[in-house]
């Protein structure tokens, strides 16, 4: 058996909320709590829950984007958690995010070909000019966005278009893993779709692990292989796709599952 690229365990992250008008205490609210899991190699892990249940929260700990309080993360056999310097800023490019505002994640005064480059630029930086432009229409094609987008601004693109871009800005450093953390939620449904579309082609094609967050259960039903019912900064279930979402054991996972009229096949 091939070892999860991904191992999680016991992870939790509080943060300090200030009590009272002046703010003068403050006490600490458990955002992810006690949460362990495998992900394996080329496998979807959906997780699903309410709006504050600590999907970001937990998203931004895998990518280190914040510490943990506790708990541990084994990425590619290695102590993520205990990387430093080099060694980090290669495990850590293995690992991307797609947002879910994709109007609010790409910096409006740079053009689509610096918003795609920028991650190259830090990471790559031996690349020449030509070598980097190639990288860059190379990954917007693989979204299915043309060359004369390089020039254009964000604001020149709809919303669809702009998630595109912060695909390919992902995908640039040419990860293991992507992180979707709402990322169709801006989106209108149809649109949204082509998105998901997307993601599952990109993911055939370029060998992608996915950790697919959303707070609906039809976006997740989409790609997810396994889910993973997240409540209250736990997960209250996880296991295979066909399982949780046809025949939860939990009671809170059955109240999702319900309030849900069809799960599109
Ligand atoms: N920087 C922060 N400081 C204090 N509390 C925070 C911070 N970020 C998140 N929280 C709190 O932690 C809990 C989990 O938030 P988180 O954003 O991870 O949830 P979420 O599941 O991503 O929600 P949503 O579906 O709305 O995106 C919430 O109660 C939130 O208010
Ligand atoms: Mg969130």
């Amino acid at each position: 058996m091939t070892p999860p690229i991904l191992a999680v365990r016991n992870l939790r992250k509080s943060y300090s909320v200030s009590v009272g008008a002046f703010a003068a205490a403050s006490h600490h609210a458990t955002a992810v709590e006690n949460v362990s899991f495998d992900l394996e190699r080329g496998e979807t892990l959906g997780i699903v829950g309410e709006s504050g249940c600590g999907k970001t929260t937990l998203a931004r700990m895998l990518m280190r984007l914040i510490e943990p309080d506790s708990g541990e993360i084994d990425y590619r056999g290695e102590n993520f958690l205990a990387a430093k310097g080099s060694n980090l800023r290669t495990l850590r490019r293995g690992i991307q995010m797609v947002f879910q505002d994709p109007a609010g994640s790409l910096d409006p005064r740079m053009p689509v070909a610096a918003i795609v480059g920028e991650p190259l630029a830090i990471h790559e930086p031996q690349l020449s000019r030509t070598e980097a432009r190639a990288r860059i229409i190379e990954t917007l094609a693989a979204v299915g966005m043309e060359a004369d987008a390089l020039t254009r601004y964000p604001h020149e693109f709809s919303g669809g278009q702009k998630q595109r871009v912060g695909i390919a800005r992902a995908l640039i450093l040419r990860p293991e893993i992507v992180i979707g953390d709402e990322p169709v939620s801006a989106l209108d449904v149809s649109v949204g779709a082509q998105i998901l579309e997307l993601l599952a082609k990109l993911q055939r094609d370029l060998n992608l692990t996915y950790i697919l967050i959303s707070h609906s259960l039809p976006v997740v039903a989409q790609l997810a292989t396994r889910v993973a019912v997240m409540r209250k900064g736990s997960f209250v279930e996880i296991g295979p796709a066909t399982e949780v979402l046809t025949n939860p054991i939990d009671p809170y996972a059955k109240s999702l599952l319900a309030a849900v009229p069809e799960i599109p096949a």
